[in-house]
């Protein structure tokens, strides 16, 4: 191995860190934090910005930050920059979920060609296109997850997909029907301008914020999901063998490889995270999905027709501490 000397990181530093913020996050909650030092980038979960209903253990929060990570290696690499990453550096600091050495060395391990799929990667809720994916990208995807430790399960037959759409409408029943999560989602339904959250039109903040706060919409959200679901051209699990917090570290980085290697094939995902989310439903979907180990996210993904609406962002300065 070569030693590592550090490398100039003023605007490259902008640049990767600038990148690495577009990744997708829970409800858009942009849970992290990172510090700059000579050698390197350190990331930190930011738990003022979790979400303790939809995600109690802070497993999304954790995986959030983790696909921050993946965008970080992109976007070095893109530059010619070697990442060197130590998870959970810091046993005394549970918030230190990573330090990240950037050297002039091999960066070939990260795929730095993802580096256009930053920006063209969106979270897509509606319809896909009836389009199926090769088989041949499939394998790929399926790669992606195993490169960084964890594990994608497509789901192909006709009743595991049925069964898998059904048991999110459930999750989405028992979200709905609880006030104190669906204050947690208000809560985070934000105009544009803010830079984070769930973005509404300003106007209508107050108004849809009420509407999600005072209503459970859970029988029509379910139907549409089901629906949404079972029509999607493919329905994915991705898991991990167990289920500690370095394994959210390694979930976090596949699902943003996979996303990642999805959008450089023009192929988009949504989250039907809700099986995942609520404990008692998690083993029946371990069952459906039939791999041994821990189902972490539910996707399904496609191709999309026309333009996507690009998620706002926080200011760099509002995330990154100096030394
Ligand atoms: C771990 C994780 C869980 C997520 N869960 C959901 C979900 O259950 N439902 C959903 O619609 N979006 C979910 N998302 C997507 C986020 O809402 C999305 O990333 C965020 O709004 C930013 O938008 P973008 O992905 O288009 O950049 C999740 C994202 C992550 C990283």
């Amino acid at each position: 191995m070569t030693t590592p000397s550090p490398v100039q990181l003023d605007n490259a530093m902008v640049t990767i860190i600038e990148a690495a913020m577009r990744a997708p996050s829970s409800h858009n909650t942009q849970p992290w934090r990172f510090r700059v030092d000579d050698f390197g980038v350190h990331l930190y979960a930011d738990r003022t910005r979790a979400l303790p209903v939809n995600d109690p253990f802070d497993r999304e929060l954790t995986m959030s930050c983790a696909c921050v990570l993946f965008h970080i290696r992109v976007a070095a690499a893109a530059q010619g920059i070697a990442s060197d990453v130590f998870v959970l550096p810091n046993p005394a600091d549970p918030d230190h979920l990573a330090t990240v050495k950037l050297h002039r060395g091999d960066y070939s391990v990260t795929d730095a060609s993802l580096i256009a799929a930053i920006a063209a990667r969106h979270t897509y809720r509606k319809a896909f296109e009836p389009q199926q994916i090769p088989e041949a990208t499939l394998d790929k995807l399926c790669a992606a997850a195993a490169q960084e430790g964890a594990w994608l399960a497509i789901l192909s037959g006709e009743q595991v997909r049925h069964d898998t759409a059904a048991l999110v409408a459930e999750g989405d029943a028992i979200h709905w029907a609880n006030p104190s999560w669906r204050r947690e989602l208000a809560a985070w339904m934000h105009p544009r301008r803010q830079g984070d959250g769930l973005t509404i039109p300003w106007l209508a903040a107050p108004f849809a914020q009420m509407i999600v706060r005072t209503f459970d919409r859970g029988d029509g959200i379910g139907a549409k999901d089901r629906q949404i679901a079972d029509d999607s051209p493919l329905l994915a699990v991705l898991g991990t063998t167990a289920d500690e917090t370095e394994d959210w570290m390694s979930a976090g980085q596949a699902l943003a490889r996979v996303l990642l290697l999805a959008a450089h094939h023009d192929i988009q995902a949504s989250f039907l995270n809700q099986p995942v989310q609520i404990s008692e439903l998690r083993p029946k979907l371990q069952s459906l999905v039939g791999h041994p180990g821990y189902p972490q996210i539910v996707l399904r993904m496609g191709y999309v027709a026309g333009k996507l609406p690009i998620t706002p962002r926080r200011p760099l300065h509002e995330v990154v501490d100096a030394h």
